[in-house]
């Protein structure tokens, strides 16, 4: 069968993943009410939490479950079913849940204080530290509903066991992600390309990109360990290569196109750019890194900025632009056909990444 890929996800398709939130929610909380006696009080926060928290991102995780299951299905010449849609609904809204969770204790881990427009959850009036509880809350969640939408399918055990397994590396990554730039220690020799590498592939690509389509497959009733593992070597990369885009905007892009001001250099962010920058630089180019890395003062953010110029990152990144392309879309021709996962599932992630300039 031949397949098409969607250039973007469809506004119908994207309407009825939201549409499918809402279900989910109003589920948990009448449980909270009707099963567990919740007091009003709380079924109230717990209303405000989830609108806080798990809406109002741009969905990507979680369409992408609904795409690649739309894209498998084509290629095999099946029809979905409204059961198998909401199904891929279900588990999507789980990646959303989970980055939630991720989000809520990482902003109060950073310190942050806005995340997608708005002030982080831990910002709240009345929020504070409680929001720690509120993140595994929202963890909880994820087993709640997946419990209720899959317990009869004969890939539920598998489908909770990645769940736990890509939580658990993700935060495996924000882990080292911490030891290597503690808050207020500022210590370039932590780090290092290859440190740079583990934190990314842990922290965002397990997350991000192979858990979407992990969970398409075992909707779609493919079985196969090594279709798995195909599918981690091709997107982990793929999700480095992501990363690697965002350090780099962060630096170098136009803030108006962008949608947001970079803070990585203040911020003492394990970046590719500055990884990159420690790998070529001079003596006298490392002292300058050393004064002005992470410190939250204008001269000092200029002169790194102006060091990553002189050093021609850009350029830089060009090059390691195209070679990954090249790279990842080789692995990507080359895929075992007889797995039965169709080389569109990959290039629709790759169409959606390449060149992006936000
Ligand atoms: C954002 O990183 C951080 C993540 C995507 C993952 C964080 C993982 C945890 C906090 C694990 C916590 C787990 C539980 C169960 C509570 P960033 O700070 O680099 O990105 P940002 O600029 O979006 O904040
Ligand atoms: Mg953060």
């Amino acid at each position: 069968m031949p397949v098409t890929i969607p250039l973007k996800t469809s506004p119908e398709v994207i309407a009825a993943f939201e549409k499918s939130y809402h279900v989910i929610a109003e589920d948990l909380l009448h449980d909270l009410e009707h099963k567990y006696k919740m007091p009003a009080v709380g079924v109230q926060r717990m209303r405000q939490m989830l609108e806080h928290n798990v809406m109002g991102g741009k969905m990507n995780r979680g369409l992408a479950v609904v795409d690649t299951l739309m894209i498998i299905a084509q290629a095999q010449g099946k029809t979905l079913t409204e059961d198998d849609i909401f199904r891929a609904h279900v588990a999507g809204w789980a990646i959303e849940w989970l980055q939630a969770c991720f989000l809520v204790a990482d902003d109060i881990m950073d310190q942050s204080h806005t995340r997608r427009g708005k002030p982080c959850w831990y910002r709240m009036p009345g929020v504070g530290l409680e929001a720690v509880n509120d993140a595994l809350v929202l963890e909880g969640h994820i087993f709640m509903f997946i419990k209720k939408h899959f317990r009869s399918q004969p890939y539920y055990a598998d489908l909770v066991d990645l769940l736990h397994e890509v939580a658990y590396l993700t935060e495996l990554g924000q882990m080292i992600d911490m030891l290597t730039a503690p808050e207020g220690d500022v210590n370039l020799s932590r780090f290092s390309l290859d440190r740079h590498a583990y934190i990314v592939v842990h922290k965002t690509s397990y997350y991000s990109f192979y858990l979407s389509v992990a969970m398409a497959f075992m909707l779609s009733g493919i079985t196969n360990p090594a279709a798995f593992d195909q599918a981690k070597q091709i997107l982990l990369p793929l999700g480095e290569y992501f990363q690697v885009q965002d350090d780099y905007l962060d630096a170098f892009a136009d803030p108006s196109v962008l949608g947001k001001i970079g803070t990585d250099i203040e911020d003492n962010k394990c970046s590719w750019l500055v990884n990159t920058a420690l790998a070529r630089c001079t003596p006298e180019q490392r002292t300058l890194l050393d004064t002005n890395y992470g410190r939250k003062d204008a001269k000092c953010i200029e002169a790194v900025k102006q060091l990553y110029r002189d050093m021609q990152l850009d350029q830089e990144f060009e090059r390691y632009e195209e070679a990954s392309y090249k790279r990842i879309m080789g692995m990507i021709n080359g895929i075992d056909k007889g797995l039965g996962v169709p080389p569109e599932v990959y290039v629709s992630f790759m169409n959606k990444i390449y060149k992006r300039s936000k």
